[in-house]
């Protein structure tokens, strides 16, 4: 397995792969690599022949106050996990070389990126997707590969490639849940024990929503309520929103009858996680 990290060494290496006619599969993260990262090195190697997995901890994408600083790595660790599966090339550049002191260049996708997780941290998104169309121009990929577990990322960054004719194809894959149903998230390693259980309060409430979905209810209204109440004995976690969207737009839904995004977002104790479900009128779940 390659490590490359430099920018013009990593666009040289792609050009070489795209003229050889190789097909290259991109995995872009942050790094603390879970299972959730290795399900989506299996969806790119299925659809690729060359996987480049990126591993950079983007400032842009950090507000003022957030975990930058204290962000999980562990680059040893995550090499040999990639390379244990299939990873080609790890593509692992510095931040001054990404962003030197003069960077000015920013990409921004209107609107949706306003909502959501948006509303509540100002300024990630458009650090999402600088970073991506930075690392599309850099990898040169015929795919990338993004986890529905940030729903709304991905659904930024499809925009984003449409928006702009980039030559990339997104492809997403399943939320990876650990055992007992808490989504995979390099933050889980935040919580206490104490946490960490009622953290499961998230998907369980989902859980039901989904049910809920399937056995008739259209209301949204009624489904954010009941997932209210399921959080509602559990002191570490407070709510940021409860939300019933269209997944193209991200506009609220007040009557489930199209396929709806139903994304939850709260603090447990200090740690701010995400989680979301996609349903259709009865009750599939589709991106
Ligand atoms: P990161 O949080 O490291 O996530 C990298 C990719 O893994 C994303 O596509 C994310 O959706 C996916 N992922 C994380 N947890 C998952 C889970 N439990 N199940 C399935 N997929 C999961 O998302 C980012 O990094 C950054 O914003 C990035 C796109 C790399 C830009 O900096």
């Amino acid at each position: 397995m390659e490590v490359i990290k430099s920018v013009e060494t990593m666009q040289n290496r792609a050009r070489q792969l795209r003229h050889e006619g190789i097909t290259i599969g991109f995995v872009p993260t942050m790094g603390f690599l879970h299972e959730g990262h290795l399900s989506l090195i299996e969806l790119a190697k299925a659809n690729s022949d060359f996987v480049v997995m990126s591993i950079f901890v983007n400032p842009t994408q950090f507000g003022e106050g957030e975990d930058f600083k204290d962000y999980p790595r562990d680059f040893d660790r995550d090499r040999k996990l990639a390379q244990d599966h299939g990873v080609s090339l790890i593509f692992y550049p510095e931040a001054d070389e990404l962003y030197p002191e003069d960077y000015r260049t920013y990409v921004t996708v209107e609107d949706l990126s306003n909502k959501l997780c948006g509303a509540s941290r100002p300024g990630h998104f458009r650090g999402v997707t600088t970073i991506v169309t930075k690392l599309f121009n850099i990898v040169q990929p015929d795919i990338a590969v993004f986890g529905r577990k940030d729903a709304q990322q991905a659904i930024i960054l499809k925009r984003l490639v449409r928006d702009l004719h980039l030559p990339v194809k997104i492809l997403t894959a399943p939320i990876v849940r650990e055992q007992d149903g808490l989504a995979m998230s390099s933050r889980n390693t935040y919580l206490s024990h104490d946490e960490r259980q009622q953290a499961l309060a998230l998907n369980q409430s989902l859980q039901t929503a989904k049910k809920m979905v399937e056995s008739g209810t259209r209301d949204s209204n009624i489904i954010i309520k009941e997932i209210r109440s399921q959080w509602e004995d559990k002191p570490a976690i407070s709510e940021d929103y409860i939300s019933v969207v269209d997944v193209q737009n991200l506009e609220p839904i007040a009557q489930i009858n199209q396929p709806a995004l139903i994304a939850v977002a709260a603090y447990v104790g200090t740690t701010r996680l995400i989680d979301n479900i996609i349903v259709n009128a009865d009750g599939t779940d589709t991106l």
